[in-house]
């Protein structure tokens, strides 16, 4: 597991998140006219991981369950021509939302069967997994009860990963929607990774072989204050300080709405004011990586080569912020 670890986030690298969900996908492709189909999504996603160069920044790729199954036209599948590159693939396992006592709260649902499902992902190569809880924020959201529960299952997924070898990427995700202030995210940031911590302890996971993936600390997009990126470094670094035990291998950021210049200018200044912060912290961006590249490629072949050139463009860029050198 730490030889995963250690390549995931080797010097300037970072994951690409490529495991929209069925669900998520159709959103994403529906926004620029598309139809979500198996092969459509398949075409996609290998114009995204054909493209020449990007080995020199991704660590890894995390995969939807449908990708892990398809081939490239050279017949090769996902994970194998991943692997081939040098790129670690990793799988999103858990099944999504359901609801959470009648209260309107959604928490993450994929536990039963998941040692089962392992064994078969290890089988086809994948080396990590990811589990993403889902938090938003309004005057009476998240309760505790909701908080713990969903932390508890988060922590119940590592502990499975371990189990069968896989590192556990951990991502209890604080939604942007909403009209918070910074301060109300980071007050329930440190909330919900301080319970997250907890569990994980009371689970015994091996702390040194697993990923916090998280938001960055911002305001509520509905209250329509941008940040300067050396605010969100400083209350982003000092909820993390408060929260997050030192033994963690490793911090890395999903992008959660924030354009790709803000994600990658905030990642940067976070990198910039890291100073002995005890853990490495790269990116997990799924939007922000892919959002222009999808732009460009509007499920054509002719788009294909303009569309690689903006997204290891981005990527370039996002690497850089990985090392603080923007
Ligand atoms: P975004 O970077 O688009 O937020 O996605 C990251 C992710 O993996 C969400 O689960």
């Amino acid at each position: 597991m730490n030889d995963t670890a250690q390549k995931l986030l080797a010097p300037g690298k970072g994951l690409l998140a490529a495991d929209e969900s069925t669900h998520t996908i159709v959103k994403r492709f529906g926004a620029l006219s598309l139809t979500s189909t198996p092969e459509l999504n398949r075409k996609y996603r290998e114009m995204l991981f054909a493209t020449p160069g990007i080995e020199q920044f991704l660590g890894g790729v995390i995969l939807f369950d449908e990708t892990v199954h398809q081939k490239n036209d050279d017949g090769i599948t996902f994970p194998e021509y991943l692997t081939g590159r040098g790129i670690v693939p990793g799988i999103k396992v858990d099944e999504g939302l359901e609801p959470f006592n009648g209260g309107g709260e959604q928490v993450t649902k994929g536990l039963e069967g998941l040692s089962d499902r392992l064994k078969k992902y290890s089988e086809l190569g994948l080396k990590f997994t990811k589990w993403r809880a889902a938090i938003s924020i309004t005057d009476i959201f998240p309760t505790d009860s909701f908080l713990q529960e969903n932390m508890e299952r988060l922590a119940r997924f590592a502990k499975i990963s371990q189990e069968n070898g896989f590192v556990p990427v951990t991502e209890p995700e604080i939604l942007l929607d909403g009209n918070h202030t910074s301060t109300r995210c980071e007050e329930i940031s440190v909330k919900t990774w301080k319970i997250l911590f907890e569990k994980l302890k009371a689970e015994n996971v091996d702390l040194t072989n697993l990923l916090l993936k998280t938001s960055m600390v911002l305001p509520g997009k509905g209250s329509g204050v941008i940040p300067a990126p050396f605010e969100v470094a400083q209350v982003t670094l000092r909820a993390l300080k408060n929260a997050v035990p030192a033994e963690v291998f490793g911090i890395v950021f999903l992008s959660g709405g924030q354009s790709p210049e803000e994600a990658t200018a905030n990642l940067n200044e976070i990198i910039k004011d890291k100073g002995d912060s005890p853990w490495q912290i790269s990116f997990s961006y799924a939007r922000a990586l892919q959002e222009e590249a999808m732009a460009a490629w509007l499920g054509k072949d002719e788009n294909v080569k303009a569309a690689q050139e903006l997204f290891l463009k981005r990527l370039t860029l996002v690497s850089k912020a990985r090392n603080g050198q923007l």
